[in-house]
């Protein structure tokens, strides 16, 4: 197992060099780029954060839903904003169980109308996302990264590719990893962009097998604290109904971006399957003790930001592949 120390200089070392290398690599092989729109759409990051700003002032539960929708985006063909894109037949990505609860559309759609107004088809779906997730971590008090741009939207969106590439919510650190893989990211990135789970919540749907009925056999699971299963029963009251009611991802600090997420990982009050399995394995398990200790925030934030970057960058179309549509949600059937 690796020790606490050697993972956190490890982390420091690798987030300093890896940024870097990011930054060159962005220019030397002319796909997504810092400042993409520094010529042709001169203001649009400040223009998007100042729309967040007052949406979030507005919903407070916005900024988790907009960094979810990132990360929902990204898994699924790539950042390419396909899962903007509608069906009427209920055949599109939107429509796939996991993202049965995803949010967030509407506020994509009003900050490309703006952006519309005045850089018309200029701007992608895709990076005003990219930029959304960013700025959502930002009003959260977390890192301010810088976001790469210059990606373009697809115009195909398959339910079926959701329920493929999304993963589990009761996956092992093992099944995790294997999706994340996918994307071209490692289980490091995995274990760092969980911690995205420091905001939001989640629905009794999504947990309520660990509190009734987790082995088959009408059972908790074990490796949860009984008071905060108890806890959560109240809440989700029976295994299928309450498929409204909801309960904070972090319940150490639920609208803050922090490590609290790892803290309650560490007491065994973890929500989703997946978080408490992060504790389980070696490697994860030693990210989530060393984060468990407050003054490693400024490595968690660092370590966030890589990891964003290299989300964003999954599958991406640039150049002349893909499109700049002029609204994010239309219909492809
Ligand atoms: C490691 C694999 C992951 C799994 C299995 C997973 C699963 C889930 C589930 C089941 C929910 C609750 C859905 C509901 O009941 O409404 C959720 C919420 C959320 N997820 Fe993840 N997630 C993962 C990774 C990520 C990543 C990488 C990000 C972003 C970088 C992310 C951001 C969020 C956020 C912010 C919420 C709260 C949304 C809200 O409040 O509306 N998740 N996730």
């Amino acid at each position: 197992m690796a020790s606490n120390k050697s993972w956190s200089f490890v982390a420091v070392a690798s987030s300093a060099i890896l940024m870097t290398m990011l930054a060159v690599t962005a220019r030397a092989d002319g796909a997504l780029q810092y400042d993409f729109y520094n010529a042709t759409c001169p203001g649009v990051e400040d223009l998007v954060r100042a729309e967040l700003k007052a949406k979030f002032a507005a919903d407070v539960t916005l900024p988790a839903a907009l960094l979810r929708l990132h990360f929902h985006d990204c898994f699924v063909r790539g950042c390419d904003a396909s899962i903007m894109l509608k069906s009427h037949n209920g055949t599109s990505e939107q429509d796939a169980d996991p993202n049965s609860t995803v949010r967030g559309y509407e506020a994509i759609e009003d900050i490309k109308a703006k952006i519309e107004a005045t850089c018309p088809l200029i701007v992608s779906c895709a990076d005003i996302m990219a930029m959304a997730a960013r700025d959502a971590v930002y009003f959260s008090e977390g890192p301010d990264y810088q976001v790469e741009t210059g990606r373009r939207d697809g115009n195909v969106s398959i339910l079926e590719e959701a329920l493929q590439f999304l993963p589990p919510s009761d996956g092992n650190v093992t099944v995790l990893t294997q999706f994340f893989a996918v994307q071209n990211l490692t289980m490091k990135d995995m274990v760092v962009l969980s911690g995205a789970h420091t905001l939001g919540i989640a629905h009794c749907p999504s947990f309520s097998k660990r509190l009734y009925n987790f082995t088959g056999a009408g059972d908790v699971d074990p490796t949860m604290d009984p008071a905060y299963a108890k806890n959560l029963a109240t809440v989700c009251s029976t295994p299928a109904d309450n498929v409204a009611s909801v309960q904070p991802l972090d319940p150490v600090s639920p609208a803050k971006f922090d490590t609290g997420y790892y803290q309650s990982i560490y007491a065994h009050q973890a929500l989703l399957q997946s978080d408490a399995a992060l504790l389980e394995d070696s490697l994860t398990g030693a990210y989530v003790q060393l984060m468990n200790n407050a003054t490693y925030l400024d490595t968690f934030f660092a370590d966030f930001a890589v990891a964003m970057i290299n989300m964003g960058r999954a599958g991406v179309r640039t150049g002349v592949d893909g499109e700049i549509r002029d609204t994010c949600g239309v219909y492809i059937d």
